[in-house]
C-alpha cells in the first residue's frame, strides 16, 4: 500500500505536469506521474491532436517518459484531471499500465476524494500477448 505522503508527492507531480496539458480541442486538462521503484517521478500531461487519433493521455505521456529514461519498475502511477471531479484512466491507459506498470497502484484524486488502486483491479483480464495464460487460455 502506498504511504499517503508518497501519494501526496505524486499526486503534486501529477498537478504541476497537468499545468502543460497540451489541450485546445478538449479544453480537458490531464496531469499525470509516474513513479519508478529507483524513486525517479516522471510526470505526463495529455497532448492532443489536430486529428483527434494521435491524442495521448496524460498517464501513457507519463509512463512511456519513465520507460524512454530507463524505468522498467514503474510502481504508482498518479492521475488528476478538474479539481472538482475524479478522474479515473481511459481503458487504453489502464491496457498500458498492464503491461508496463502491472504491479502499481493507482492515485486518483478530485472532487474531495482519494481513490487508490491496483492495475488489476482497474483491468482483470488485460489483452496478454506474450504470457502463458495469454497463449493457453485466449
Ligand atoms: N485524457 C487523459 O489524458 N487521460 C484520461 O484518463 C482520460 C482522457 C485526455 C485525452 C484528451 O486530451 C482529453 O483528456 C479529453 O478526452
Amino acid at each position: 500500500m502506498l504511504e499517503a505522503h508518497v501519494a501526496d508527492e505524486l499526486l503534486a507531480a501529477a498537478r504541476q505536469a497537468r499545468e502543460r496539458a497540451y489541450a485546445p480541442y478538449s479544453n480537458f486538462a490531464v496531469g499525470a506521474a509516474a513513479l519508478c521503484a529507483d524513486g525517479r517521478v516522471f510526470g505526463g500531461c495529455n497532448i492532443e491532436n489536430g486529428a483527434f487519433g494521435p491524442t495521448v493521455c496524460a498517464e501513457r505521456v507519463a509512463m512511456f517518459s519513465a520507460v524512454a529514461a530507463g524505468c522498467r519498475d514503474i510502481r504508482a502511477v498518479a492521475v488528476v484531471g478538474e479539481p472538482e471531479r475524479l478522474l479515473t484512466p481511459c481503458g487504453v491507459c489502464r491496457q498500458v499500465m498492464a503491461e508496463l506498470a502491472p504491479e502499481a497502484e493507482v492515485v486518483m484524486e478530485g472532487g474531495g476524494e482519494r481513490l487508490v488502486m491496483t492495475v488489476a483491479e482497474l483491468l482483470p483480464e488485460p489483452f496478454e500477448l506474450r504470457t502463458e495464460r495469454g497463449r493457453t487460455t485466449r
